[in-house]
């Protein structure tokens, strides 16, 4: 593993690889034609996440179409409320959904039956790394528990979380109890999953944006951090990108507070902003992904202005928030061409 050259791990090391390697989040979905071709031969989407051979396959066919430097597990952050029992349901057209918890459930949670229940997505991500190229990054991830914990408290997915925020003000131990629980959970999940042949991992806190100064320290940075040090507790070389989308200025102190070897930025983050927080480290992101849907000059600006404001430095190339279903794939062969001719 040490032998090939892996660019994104590089990056993650603190070098400057020019042109910056790039994946995208979400690049396995439903923009692709193959995608909605596997999709539909698997059945549900949970059938699809635990299935080795067809979760593999989706994840290879960005790779195979575009030859993204890295390839991320095909799954989803609920799989965890999934292992923990909750209903998890993708429905067409409602987002997911699962069964909303209270206080006594919350007290009553147990990581028992957890790495059993998952033990499929292990089984793909070790398919995963013994059929990708090996300049190919393998990225595993997980949810982080705040944004986990909102669709576990809500039930589903809302607009500003306002169900999980009313919960943790009303019933603050038994929130916080959820946060540690799930903490441990996906720090427990991330080893796994590193152990298996993930190269490196990302954290999504999807909902960080939704949170005040107060709670962005106690329910974002501080059980990001307790994973973090568990993670690299145990395996001290793991490499970790913590994606909190919306935090806006309260990324300035993030990298340093959880430990994160990268931090992801959202289209939000002003690139003056971004320079400043990549001399700290390495940054990833940060293209709308709508200008991928509009594709043409739109398309061409957005890459030309991150490029030029960080890529003289350690950038991850990559959208600022998953590709949307309405991307045209030929404007994402045209993102892939324009950032490898850089510099
Ligand atoms: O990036 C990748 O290609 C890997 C796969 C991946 C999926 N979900 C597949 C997926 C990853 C990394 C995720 C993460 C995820 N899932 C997040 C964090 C990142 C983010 O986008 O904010 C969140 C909040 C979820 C929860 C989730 N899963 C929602 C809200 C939805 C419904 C959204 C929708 O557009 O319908 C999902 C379903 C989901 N996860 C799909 C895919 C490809 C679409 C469902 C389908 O194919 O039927």
């Amino acid at each position: 593993m040490t032998d090939v050259n892996r660019k994104l791990l590089d990056v993650l090391n603190g070098k400057t690889i020019t042109p910056p390697p790039i994946w995208l989040m979400r690049q396995a979905g439903r923009y692709l034609p193959e995608y909605r071709a596997t999709r539909a031969e698997a059945g549900s989407f949970l059938d699809l996440c635990y299935s080795p051979e067809l979760a593999t396959e989706v994840t290879l066919q960005p790779i195979r179409r575009y030859g993204f430097d890295a390839a991320i597990l095909f799954s989803d952050i609920l799989v965890i409320p999934d292992a923990l029992k909750r209903n998890v349901r993708f429905t067409e057209g409602h987002g997911p959904q699962m069964d909303p918890i209270d206080e006594a459930e919350i007290r009553a949670l147990s990581p028992d039956g957890v790495t059993e229940h998952l033990r499929p997505v292990m089984e793909t991500v070790a398919k995963l790394r013994a059929e990708l190229p090996a300049e190919t990054t393998l990225l595993g991830f997980c949810g982080a528990p705040w944004t986990v914990a909102t669709y576990m408290i809500a039930g589903h997915g809302t607009p500003d979380q306002a169900p999980a925020r009313l919960f943790a003000y009303r019933h603050p131990q038994a929130f916080e109890q959820l946060l540690h629980f799930l903490a441990e959970v996906s720090a427990d999940y991330l080893v796994a999953q590193i152990d298996a042949g993930a190269d490196a991992v990302q954290i999504f806190d999807s909902w960080a944006g939704v949170l005040g100064e107060e709670e962005f320290a106690k329910f974002c940075v501080a059980p990001v951090a307790r994973m973090i040090a568990s993670v690299k507790a145990r395996r001290p070389h793991a490499k970790i990108i913590a994606f909190a989308k919306g935090a806006g200025l309260l990324l300035q102190t993030y990298r340093q507070k959880t430990g994160a070897d990268a931090i992801g930025l959202d289209w939000s983050v002003p690139l003056s902003f971004a320079a400043e927080l990549q001399k700290d480290g390495p940054v990833q992101g940060n293209l709308d992904p709508m200008r991928v849907v509009a594709g043409g000059a739109a398309l061409e600006e957005g890459i030309d202005a991150i490029l030029q404001a960080l890529g003289h430095g350690p950038l991850i190339f990559n959208l600022g928030h998953g590709i949307t279903p309405q991307a045209n794939p030929d404007h994402v062969t045209d993102l892939v061409r324009r950032v490898r001719s850089f510099g």
